[in-house]
């Protein structure tokens, strides 16, 4: 029986490899891609394909003019052992060449999805050093998929990249060498202000007939939208929402299936479209009144947008939002107060936002890849 045909890969060797699979990933890796570019230190860019649609994927590389990733592995959907199988089975031979001159200088992984997971995990049996960004988030609640992948990434990483202070004390009670962590400030917030300018909600109104005050609604996690009894939570939740203000919701297609049969098409004021592209949805959440949702990164950008946010989740990896921002969590049956405070606009950002959310963190993260690559070679 004759071998499969291997592709033949772009080498890698002495370069700094940014693995990227999911929508958030995209918005997280450009500032650092690009500040990393600007030192001249060689890159490539490898996208995993845990998302794959155009409206998950595609439209970030135009939107935010990232470089078309160097290899693309199709790793597609699947349950969390599938997925993360193939994931490592297809990461392995980019990250960890056999010919130890063939290796990457240092691999750079983001947040918390299953292909951050398996990248952390590949560097790490083969030895090939690795950088976290967003290390040390936690919502102590091991029933997220996203607390384990971060928590056992973090464990791993020779370098761990900080978005908020008390991350460093999550990591350190986890025995992680404080030497290996920094804080730098956060890069989605970096992607946020250089687009900034682009953010023009008149066109979407327009598209979507919205001609007063309006809400954004987003929900994908998996607490949320997996099963029957949580959806018709959340539907609950969402009549709640519709019978105050006209509601936009770009569905993430997790959730499709399960809160359409819970009735979602069937509350009066909401609009459900497909997921949106980057800029069009900051956009619309930009002259949003209130924003309810379940995403991780929408809880980070409404705070520095200052647009009033209620996330339908009992926990937050991000309590700086909270205690820095506009962010409240709410539960389906609690939202309407929560709600109507934010309408009375009782949820204003107490003061500047969080530290180093100043559209740098791309750069100090660069800075320090120079000096670590600097001291290897001097070694
Ligand atoms: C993943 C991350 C989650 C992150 C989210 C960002 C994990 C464990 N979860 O969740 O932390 O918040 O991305 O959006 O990594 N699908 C499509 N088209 C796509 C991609 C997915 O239709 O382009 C559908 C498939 O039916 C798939 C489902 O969405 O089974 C879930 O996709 P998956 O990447 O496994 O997890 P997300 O829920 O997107
Ligand atoms: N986002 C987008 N279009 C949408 C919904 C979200 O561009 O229709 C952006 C959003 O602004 C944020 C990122 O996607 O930058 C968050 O991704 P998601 O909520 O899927 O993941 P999480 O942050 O929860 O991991």
């Amino acid at each position: 029986m004759s071998e499969p045909e291997l592709p033949v890969l772009p080498s890698v060797a002495g370069r700094v490899v940014h693995v990227v699979g999911a929508r958030p990933n995209f918005i997280k890796a450009a500032p650092v891609l690009a500040a990393i570019d600007a030192l001249g230190i060689p890159q490539r860019l490898v996208h995993t394909g845990q998302h794959y649609d155009v409206r998950m994927s595609d439209v970030f590389f135009s939107d935010l003019a990232l470089p078309a990733p160097d290899v693309s592995l199709g790793v597609g959907s699947g349950s969390h052992a599938a997925q993360t199988a193939v994931l490592l089975a297809r990461l392995e031979p980019v990250l960890a060449p056999a010919d130890p001159a063939e290796r990457p200088a240092l691999v750079i992984v983001y947040g918390d999805v299953n292909s951050t997971l398996a990248a952390a995990l590949v560097c790490a049996k083969e030895r090939v050093p690795f950088a976290h960004v967003e290390a040390g988030l936690r919502s102590f609640d091991d029933s997220m998929p996203e607390e384990l992948n971060r928590r056992l990434v973090d464990q791993v990483a020779d370098l761990c990249f900080l978005t908020s202070p008390e991350a460093r004390d999550h990591l350190v009670r986890e025995g992680i060498d404080p030497a290996r962590c920094h804080f730098v400030g956060n890069p989605m917030i970096d992607t946020l202000l250089a687009h900034r300018a682009r953010f023009d909600p008149a066109p979407l109104r327009a598209r979507y007939g919205l001609g007063g005050e309006y809400a954004v609604a987003t929900l994908h996690r998996p607490a949320n939208v997996d099963t029957p009894d949580a959806a018709a939570r959340l539907v609950g939740a969402l009549r709640t929402l519709a019978a105050r203000l006209p509601v936009l919701l770009p569905l993430h297609p997790r959730g499709r299936a399960m809160l359409t049969a819970a009735g979602l098409d069937t509350i009066p004021g909401i609009e459900i479209v497909e997921p949106l592209g980057y800029i069009d949805f900051l956009s619309l959440v930009s002259g949003a009144r209130v924003v309810v949702t379940d995403s991780g990164g929408i809880q980070e950008e409404t705070t520095i947008l200052g647009i009033p946010c209620l996330t339908l989740r009992p926990n937050t990896e991000r309590p700086i939002t909270i205690s820095h921002g506009t962010n409240r969590l709410a539960t389906p049956e609690g939202l309407a107060p929560l709600l109507d405070a934010a309408l009375r606009g009782e949820l204003a950002r107490p003061g500047d936002g969080p530290p180093l959310w100043d559209g740098h963190a791309g750069e100090r993260i660069a800075a320090i890849v120079r000096d670590v690559l600097a001291a290897r070679a001097a070694r």
